[in-house]
């Protein structure tokens, strides 16, 4: 059994095919957390009891005899604001007595096979019940009347297992959450390091590493996105952990908003780790019988380091995230319209892009921002989602229709949770974008954001898109977003509930992104926030594809997308050959392979010989589309722990075919390089498809190939071998 409860020791033991979670039930039905990490048999349950230390000074409650036991150093399965725990808590409510002190107790728990949703909050699915066991433990608050049911379900087979609260108010009278974090997790000593996603624009998820130090370590976004900034991803590894071998624990939240993660350590070298809605700005207030429910967080443990790690959260995100029929259908190859012609396009433009599209061997043309209102910059008609006819003259179905001719697909964009100042929605709307009362409104691109807590305007927002929908033949949709957001509060929200506006438009976007990808479930969507300021497993939920990064430049690209890689998987990673002209048309398309493939640029400025070296990609693209979007991605030398070159793998999951690449950065003068790969079979042997010989598996992992004197490349430059297995 993946969850079993222990009734003698009031054990509760959560097991993966390598890991084990325990907590239990401590006196007076305090919860506990006892361990986290790789499987430890059954046979050994009962020496997990609290074994605390010396807490003399610390608070504790007058009838717990045992004086070890406080909540100021005892590792908690959920802790508690204000009631003796001082280090980062998980939950806070505020009492109708107007004090925050909070204090859960075990009342009761069922384990039953097979996930339940998320009200309101994308989550992981169990394809059938046999996936996934879960477990609710409730709990009370007997002060406040607060239910707690803390939900964890156990993804057996692949090491994983997600967590996430539920609080529901059953007492006569309101309180407000004011912190409430999807988990938090008591690991013994400080031995970890800590690895987490930093950027900007243009330079998204940037992988960092710090050792833990005495104190809190945390990330956050408060833009009202996941954000550029940091990823809702953290993880720890043993400080001697590596790519391939030690302990990793991933936690990525399921989340588009406003986060924060935390890792605290005690002095008692306790490493308490929580990830959660950012509680700055939070406050939810619960009236008599309702409900709340946290996000959810997906935990993966690993054994094989941080490689290991990511390789689960690909096929977890790939199973049991993305529920997109294109996760397992081959997409469509696209150019988009955007790095080539801007909002400088009309029909005549794009006819002429999709003809190049088509004698390239591209399958479908995205009509990128300009095509609505009349917008021909940033400054207008965000909101005015009707076809602009004097760029697409004749209409957008006319259009449409000849590009089909064509045999090319066609694409288009969107920013639906944004408003432009000079617009007709502005003019008939001015109360529907995102401001406070009193203060002058930031702008950021020359727009506003639009207000998406209020059900009137996803209406409205909903019911134009489906207008242009409905109409046309449409099989592509890049949703963006391109600003974050200021002055954040709602003309529908009263002032005691303005607070509540981060968590609530975040929950407007899933219900309006909800109600589109499930009216139109043959769409591919690709999600996009100015770049990638929202790659995040709730936006993956929606669409199997991000846009990675507004940087297009592939040696840039390579560490967006190694960073990229430590949770989500290659097909997820919208990557496309731009026309920056860093490097040439080979790297290009080496990089752009790593995640989905694709094209960016004006067609018609290119040479005779340009447009056949695309022809001979778009070849290989097909030839290595399955291994690359169904295979499993080993990372073998990173961008940024090595001066000169990046190489990576795409393994088929029957191993039998094997993509190799690296890129060469910078050049050596003087070099050595073997190349030892990774995830093969010891007893195949593998045909390498360029010096034509044969490889035992165990030769190519544990010798490696010397690539001294055939592979040193110039700055820039990229190659990649392709192995398949022989039979002997
Ligand atoms: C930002 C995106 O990242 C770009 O690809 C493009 O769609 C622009 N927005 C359009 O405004």
């Amino acid at each position: 059994m993946p969850i079993c409860f222990y009734e003698n020791e009031r054990i509760f033991k959560l097991d993966t095919s390598e890991s084990s979670y325990i907590f239990g039930i401590y006196e007076d039905g305090f919860l506990v957390h006892y361990y986290y990490g790789a499987k430890i048999p059954d046979y050994n349950v009962a020496e997990f009891k609290y074994r605390g230390g010396f807490a003399s000074v610390s608070p504790t409650k007058e009838y717990i005899k045992d004086n070890r036991f406080s909540l100021d150093i005892a590792p908690m399965e959920y802790a508690c604001n204000s009631t003796g725990d001082y280090r980062i808590d998980a939950l806070s409510i505020k009492n109708s007595d107007g004090n925050t002190a909070t204090d859960i107790r075990y009342v009761s728990h069922k384990i039953f096979k097979g996930k339940k949703g998320l009200n309101g909050l994308p989550s992981l699915y169990a394809n059938d019940d046999g996936e996934v066991t879960t477990l609710e433990v409730e709990t009370i608050d007997k002060v406040t009347g607060a239910k707690v049911t803390l939900v964890y379900c156990v993804f057996e087979k692949l090491c994983a297992m997600t967590r996430s609260v539920r609080v529901e108010n059953t007492s006569n009278s309101a309180f407000t959450i004011e912190k409430i974090m999807s988990c938090d997790v008591d690991f013994s000593g400080m031995n970890y390091n800590m690895y987490h996603l930093y950027g900007t624009w243009a330079k998204e998820r940037t992988l960092a590493k710090r050792h833990l130090e005495h104190g809190i370590q945390s990330i956050q976004s408060k833009r009202g996105t996941s954000s550029h900034n940091h990823n809702p991803f953290l993880a720890l590894a043993d400080d001697f952990a590596t790519e391939d071998f030690g302990s990793a624990y991933g936690f990525n939240l399921v989340y588009s908003g406003n986060f924060s993660a935390e890792v605290e350590v005690d002095a008692y070298e306790t490493s308490r780790v929580n990830i959660g809605i950012n509680p700055n700005d939070f406050e939810w207030e619960l009236k008599p019988n309702e409900e709340f429910t946290s996000p959810e967080v997906v935990m993966v443990f690993s054994n094989n380091g941080l490689g290991g790690m990511s390789r689960t959260f690909h096929k977890l995100y790939m199973n049991n995230l993305i529920r997109s029929k294109w996760k397992n259908v081959k997409r469509p190859l696209l150019i988009n319209s955007w790095e080539g012609s801007g909002f400088d396009f009309d029909s005549d433009k794009l006819i002429a892009m999709a003809k190049h599209a088509k004698n390239i061997g591209i399958d479908m043309l995205v009509m990128d921002d300009g095509w609505f209102g009349h917008r021909n910059c940033d400054d207008s008609s965000l909101g005015d989602w009707y076809v602009n006819e004097n760029k697409l003259k004749g209409g957008l179905s006319k259009l449409i229709s000849e590009v089909n001719k064509l045999g090319v697909k066609f694409g288009i964009w969107y920013e639906p949770e944004m408003i432009s100042p000079e617009s007709e929605l502005y003019k008939k709307h001015p109360d529907w974008c995102v401001h406070v009362p009193k203060r002058e409104k930031s702008i950021a691109r020359q727009q506003y954001v639009i207000d998406m807590t209020r059900q009137d305007v996803r209406d409205n927002i909903f019911n134009q898109m489906c207008e242009v929908l409905d109409n046309n033949n449409i099989e592509y949709l890049k949703w963006d977003f391109n600003r974050s957001i200021t002055e954040a509060g709602s003309a529908m929200l009263d002032e005691k509930h303005q607070l509540e506006f981060f968590h609530r438009f975040i929950l407007g976007t899933y219900e309006l992104m909800g109600r589109i990808t499930s009216r139109y479930p043959d769409i591919l969507f690709e999600n996009c926030t100015g770049g990638g300021g929202r790659f995040d497993p709730g936006m993956l939920y929606y669409s199997p594809q991000i846009w990675c990064s507004d940087e297009t430049d592939p040696i840039e690209r390579l560490t967006i997308q190694f960073g990229t890689s430590m949770c989500y998987p290659p097909s997820s990673m919208g990557a496309h050959v731009s026309a920056c002209d860093r490097t040439d048309w080979n790297t290009k398309a080496d990089v752009a392979l790593f995640g989905t493939f694709g094209y960016e640029f004006d067609p018609d400025k290119l040479s005779e010989d340009e447009i056949e070296i695309l022809k001979s990609q778009v070849k290989e693209y097909h030839k290595y589309y399955n291994v690359i979007h169904f295979g499993e991605l080993y990372r073998l030398i990173s961008p940024t722990e090595n001066l000169y070159r990046c190489a990576w793998e795409n393994v088929s999951q029957d191993k039998t075919e094997m993509l190799y690449t690296c890129v060469t950065m910078r050049t050596p003068i003087s070099q050595a390089f073997f190349q030892k790969f990774k995830g093969l079979d010891e007893n195949k042997i593998y045909l390498n498809h360029s010096d034509n010989k044969l490889y035992s598996g165990a030769l190519l992992m544990n010798a490696g190939l010397n690539f001294s004197n055939n592979y040193s490349g110039d700055d820039g430059t990229s190659f990649k071998i392709y192995f398949t297995e022989v039979n002997k």
